[in-house]
């Protein structure tokens, strides 16, 4: 494509940001679009005035990362119900002036999840308490999902059980933590530590739905034990892939082009092994 005085801009903002894989596939997405826009990755500890920017210089649209998804709600004009609800926004868009916030995490993780199970009157444990179990949890609890929370920090995971209305497990009892579905929401696994689990294998069963949100490695640890136990398994991938195809559709109104974004990350992951 060529760069001219037309072109749109987009960007992610979080710290750090080196591992990001966003740009990768809203780059590839906005090229198979034929759309004349860019999208850049924008490290930086002044979150403030990276959103001062994005009205000053007109920026068309922002993804949202750690550390930065709750803080950044207060900066914007408008914040629509899903995101106010979880309490983070991920995404945002520039209407004509106007920043206003949403959260594609939940729905790009409910996706992900309803292409591989049936949800409703299905018991879950969600290992982790940060901004993307709390969006997790908030859409599964919407669906009828009954939700168990487990943490390493136990004041974080408390506060998540009393915002869900569930119980709390500590994560040293999670055998007593009989669920359907499990989804790992931690860090704990993501390269270059994949060595690393913070689940005991003898807690996975046969028939279980396991699900990591990690996407690097593609098979986290705790994904290639809970195969070997005859569990169904979900990486992070499909997670990653929905959100970022739900930005895509925020920001340009059209159907986003998902085989594309999903080639170009497996390229991006394949090229880092
Ligand atoms: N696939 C996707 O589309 C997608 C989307 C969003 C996020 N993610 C991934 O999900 C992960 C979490 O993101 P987040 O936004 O929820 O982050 P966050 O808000 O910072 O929360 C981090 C969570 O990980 C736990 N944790 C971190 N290090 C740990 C350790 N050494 N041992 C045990 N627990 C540990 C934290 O426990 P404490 O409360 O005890 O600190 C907390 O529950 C990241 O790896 C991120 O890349 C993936």
């Amino acid at each position: 494509m060529t760069i001219d005085q037309n072109t749109k801009l987009y960007g992610i903002v979080g710290y750090p940001l080196g591992h990001s894989l966003s740009p990768t596939m809203h780059n590839r997405a906005f090229a198979a679009a034929g759309l004349n826009a860019v999208y850049l990755a924008f490290e930086t500890k002044d979150m403030d005035g990276c959103l001062k920017g994005v009205r000053a210089l007109g920026i068309c649209g922002m993804s949202v990362t750690i550390p930065y998804k709750t803080a950044a709600i207060s900066h914007l004009d408008e914040v629509d119900e899903l995101a106010q609800a979880i309490g983070a926004v991920n995404t945002i868009v520039n209407d004509d002036g106007r920043l206003v916030g949403y959260n594609t995490d939940a729905l790009g993780a409910l996706k992900a999840l309803e292409e591989k199970t049936r949800l409703s009157g299905k018991t879950c444990l969600l290992v982790g308490a940060g901004g993307a179990a709390r969006a997790i949890g908030y859409i599964l609890k919407e669906r009828a999902v009954e939700l168990k929370v487990a943490n390493r920090s136990p004041q974080r995971g408390e506060e998540l059980a009393e915002f869900l209305d569930c119980p709390y497990i500590a994560l040293d009892d999670l055998e007593v933590a009989n669920a359907d579905i499990l989804i790992q929401t931690t860090s704990v696994g993501m390269s270059p530590h994949e060595n690393n689990c913070l689940i005991p294998e003898n807690i996975l069963r046969e028939a279980m739905v396991v699900m990591d949100i990690i996407y690097n490695p593609i098979e986290t640890k705790l994904l290639k034990m809970a195969k070997d136990r005859g569990c169904r398994t979900i990486n992070g991938l499909g997670m990653f892939i929905h959100q970022g195809a739900e930005q895509f559709r925020l920001w340009t109104k059209l159907d986003p082009p998902r085989e594309v974004m999903t080639r170009a990350v497996m390229q991006a992951l394949m090229k880092r092994t």
